[in-house]
C-alpha cells in the first residue's frame, strides 16, 4: 500500500484518534454479531502496546444527524471492553467538553469511544468545522474503518486534512487483500456475483468483465440477464429498465472471451415466504405468477464447478432469498464449493458472509471482507475516499 498505515507513525504516549466501523447489528440491546469489532482488535491492541492513548470513533446505523438513543453505542462500548478485556470510557457525545474533558483525563494505554459520531449533522456533510474539532482531539489519526472507507464523511476524509493520516492494520489487510486479487490474480480467476439488483452491480461486472476468466450470476439480477437472452420469467423481479446494460454485459463478455455463466434451473414460488409452494424449474418453464427465489440445483452444481476449478474466486452476493430457509440452498452450495477452492478465496457483502458463517466454512476461506458497500466500490474499480485521505508514504 502506498499509503502511511499506523506503523509508521510514532505513536507513543500520543492521542490517536482511529476511525473504526463499528456499524453492527443490535439485538435487545446488545451487539448481535460483532465480527467487526474483533476486526478492528489488532490495530486497538498494537495502539495499547505502544502506550497510546486510544480514541475511538464509529458510526451505527443511519440517525440522520439526530440523536437517537437506540443507535447510542453503550452495548458496543460493553462488548469492545469484553473483547479487549479492558475498562472502555465511553462519552455520551462525539465532540464538546464532556469529550476535551474525557480526552484530557485518557491515560496512554486507555481507550476511549467517542458517541455515534453520526447524531452530529457535521458528519454526513463532511462539515470543515466538525472535522477540526474531531482533529483537535487528537496528535494523529488512523482510518481502519474499511467498511465506512467509500463514505466521504467528517470522521473519514474531512478529518485527514488536520492530522498526520494513516491506515490501520485492517484496512491495510483489505486494500492488500482485495487489491492483489484484482491486479495479480492467479487464473483462473472467478467472480461470483448475486443480489437483487443489476443497478447495484453493473460497474462491478463492467470492471470485472475486464480482469476475469470466468463471471457467475446469481440471485434476482440473473432475472433480468434471463429476461434478455429471451426468457419469460414469470412475475420475477427483473428490472425492465436494465435489460440493455444486461444485453451489453453478455456482448462484452463474449467479446473479451470471459465466460459467463447464468443459471439452467431455478427454484420457483408462488410467495416469496416461508411456507410458500415451491418447485424447481428449467430457466425456460418459469410458471406465469411464480418468482424465482434461488438458482436450482443443476445450475448451483455447475456454479461449484467452476469455483472449485479456479485459483481466484471472489465473491459478493447471494444467490437467491437468503434469509427464507428453502431458498437458500444455492447459496449455501457456493459457500461449501468456496472452502474446497485450492486458491485464493474472498467474501464480502452481508449475505454472502451470513452465508460461510453459517455453513462453518468461514476459517476455509482468505479473506472475508467487513465492506459491503466498501468491497464494491473496490470491485468497480474505484477509489476510496476514506483511502484516498491518507497520507502517501
Ligand atoms: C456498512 O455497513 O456498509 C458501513 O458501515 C457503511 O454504512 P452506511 O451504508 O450507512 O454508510
Amino acid at each position: 500500500m502506498n499509503k502511511l498505515t499506523v506503523k509508521d507513525l510514532d505513536v507513543s504516549e500520543k492521542r490517536v484518534l482511529v476511525r473504526v466501523d463499528f456499524n453492527v447489528p443490535l439485538e435487545d440491546g446488545k451487539v448481535a454479531d460483532d465480527t467487526r469489532i474483533r476486526a478492528a482488535l489488532p490495530t486497538i491492541n498494537y495502539l495499547l502496546e505502544q502506550s497510546a492513548r486510544v480514541i475511538l470513533v464509529t458510526h451505527l446505523g443511519r440517525p440522520k444527524g439526530q440523536v437517537k438513543d437506540e443507535l447510542r453505542l453503550d452495548p458496543v462500548a460493553q462488548k469492545l471492553a469484553d473483547l479487549l478485556k479492558k475498562e472502555v470510557v465511553k462519552t455520551d457525545t462525539t465532540v464538546g467538553e464532556e469529550v476535551q474533558q474525557a480526552v484530557e483525563n485518557l491515560q496512554p494505554g486507555q481507550v476511549l469511544l467517542l458517541e455515534n459520531v453520526r447524531f452530529n449533522p457535521g458528519e454526513k456533510a463532511n462539515d470543515e468545522e466538525f472535522a477540526r474539532q474531531l482533529a483537535a482531539l487528537a496528535d494523529v489519526y488512523v482510518n481502519d474503518a474499511f467498511g465506512t472507507a467509500h463514505r466521504a464523511h467528517a470522521s473519514t476524509v474531512g478529518v485527514a486534512k488536520f492530522l498526520p493520516a494513516a491506515a490501520g492494520m485492517l484496512v491495510e489487510k483489505e486494500i492488500q487483500t482485495l487489491g492483489e486479487a484484482l491486479q495479480n490474480p492467479e487464473r483462473p480467476f472467478t467472480a461470483v456475483l448475486g443480489g437483487a439488483k443489476v443497478s447495484d452491480k453493473i460497474g462491478v461486472i463492467n470492471n470485472l468483465l475486464e480482469i476475469v476468466d470466468a463471471l457467475i450470476i446469481g440471485g434476482g439480477m440473473a432475472n433480468t440477464f434471463l429476461e434478455a437472452k429471451g426468457y419469460d420469467m414469470g412475475a420475477s423481479l427483473v428490472e425492465k429498465d436494465k435489460l440493455d446494460l444486461a444485453k451489453e454485459a453478455m456482448s462484452a463478455a463474449e467479446a473479451k472471451g470471459v465466460k459467463l455463466l447464468l443459471p439452467r434451473d431455478l427454484v420457483v414460488a408462488r410467495e416469496v415466504a416461508e411456507n410458500s409452494e415451491y418447485k424447481t424449474v428449467p430457466v425456460d418453464r418459469v410458471p406465469e405468477n411464480w418468482k424465482a427465489v434461488d438458482i436450482g440445483p443443476e445450475t448451483a452444481k455447475t456454479y461449484a464447478e467452476q469455483i472449485t476449478a479456479s485459483k481466484t474466486v471472489v465473491w459478493n452476493g447471494p444467490m437467491g432469498v437468503f434469509e427464507i430457509e428453502p431458498f437458500a440452498k444455492g447459496t449455501e452450495a457456493l459457500a461449501q464449493a468456496m472452502a474446497e477452492v485450492e486458491g485464493t478465496t474472498i467474501v464480502g457483502g452481508g449475505d454472502s458472509v451470513a452465508a460461510v458463517e453459517k455453513m462453518g466454512v468461514a476459517d476455509k476461506l482468505t479473506h472475508i471482507s467487513t465492506g459491503g458497500g466498501a468491497s464494491l466500490q473496490f470491485l468497480e474499480g474505484k477509489p476510496l475516499p476514506g483511502i484516498e485521505a491518507l497520507r502517501d508514504k
